[in-house]
């Protein structure tokens, strides 16, 4: 009969108490398997396109990738601006335990009472004070360890918000209280912002994983600390744009100077974009982290598959 697998499930706690038994009868690979805690998260999902193959491949992905938790960012899901309640429950439906966002969270009005009222939502968490919602919470994953999330935003080339690696440290002091293994969103334009971010919290942080510019860089890697950091992830949504919009609508405004209104195609080839973190939550940092990209093409979409 074939174990293996059959501890993944279990609470780390549970698995080190019976470590001696779990590596007796289910073997030594299937023991130190099921102490790992593999963080799956996917780049910026755009409008209808990324909420398509977020569906298609996450649960599969997260089958692959042996994922304990999945976090999403989700500020472009709604067509490409903010997130709505029925955007946000297709990304939770598709399997994300947690969704970040970035500087579009509040572009669709009902984000502002979406944010106060789901805990699986978090908005950058240096917004002055006084903001809907929050930029941190803690998530169980599949083994029982218990997940910090922070989201923060950056400032350079975006808006001037809070400090977010001093406003970050105040978050993080409250979830290392309360969680082994962190991981960091930092949403952000400029590239040194965002490798400074990582030196910054290298050692307290299991992973600083960049977004925003919707383009996987080819960075990744465990810092000298032990903190994984890549400077984007990417995003998920359609291939044939310019950062999932429409390419001929942005050339034009390039060309003019005049604002256009930005468009997603409902239905396009796609890419999905993520990061799998490989994290010790025995010293709160990362193993290894992995650069996953992979391709939806529209013609895989079920007749039924239109929503
Ligand atoms: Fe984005
Ligand atoms: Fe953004």
């Amino acid at each position: 009969m074939s174990v293996t697998g059959c501890c993944s499930c279990l609470p780390n706690s549970f698995v080190l108490r019976f470590a001696p038994q779990i590596a007796e009868f289910c073997g030594v690979d299937e023991l130190a398997r099921s102490l790992y805690l593999n963080v799956l998260f996917i780049g910026d999902v755009v409008g209808r396109p990324g909420r398509t193959a977020l569906r298609h491949l996450l649960p599969s992905l997260k089958d692959e990738t042996d994922a304990d938790l999945a976090i999403v960012n989700g500020e472009n899901a709604a067509a490409g601006y903010g997130i709505t309640e029925g955007t946000l429950a297709e990304l939770l439906e598709a399997g994300a335990d947690c969704v970040t966002t970035g500087n579009h969270v509040w572009a669709q009005k009902e984000a502002y009472k979406l944010a106060d009222r789901e805990p699986r939502l978090l908005r950058p968490a240096n917004y002055p004070s006084g903001a809907p919602g929050r930029g941190a919470g803690i998530y169980e994953a599949r083994n029982g360890v218990r997940v910090g999330v922070l989201n923060l935003l950056g400032r350079v080339f975006m808006a001037a918000l809070d400090c977010p690696f001093r406003r970050g440290d105040e978050e993080l002091e409250a979830l290392r209280a309360e969680c082994d293994v962190v991981i960091v969103d930092f949403h952000a334009e400029a590239t040194s912002e965002k490798r400074a971010y990582g030196e910054y919290v290298d050692g307290r942080v299991a992973a600083v994983i960049g977004t925003h510019t919707h383009v996987q860089t080819a960075d990744e890697q465990v810092l000298a600390g032990g903190t994984a950091f890549i400077t984007d992830c990417g995003m998920t949504g359609p291939s044939d744009s310019i950062i999932g919009v429409d390419k001929k609508v942005i050339v034009q405004r390039f060309l003019t100077g005049l604002p256009a209104k930005f468009e997603v195609p409902k239905r396009a080839d796609s890419v999905l974009d993520a990061v799998v973190v490989d994290c010790d939550e025995a010293t709160g940092t990362a193993r290894n982290i992995t650069r996953i990209c992979r391709s939806h093409p529209s013609g895989e979409e079920a007749s039924g598959d239109q929503r």
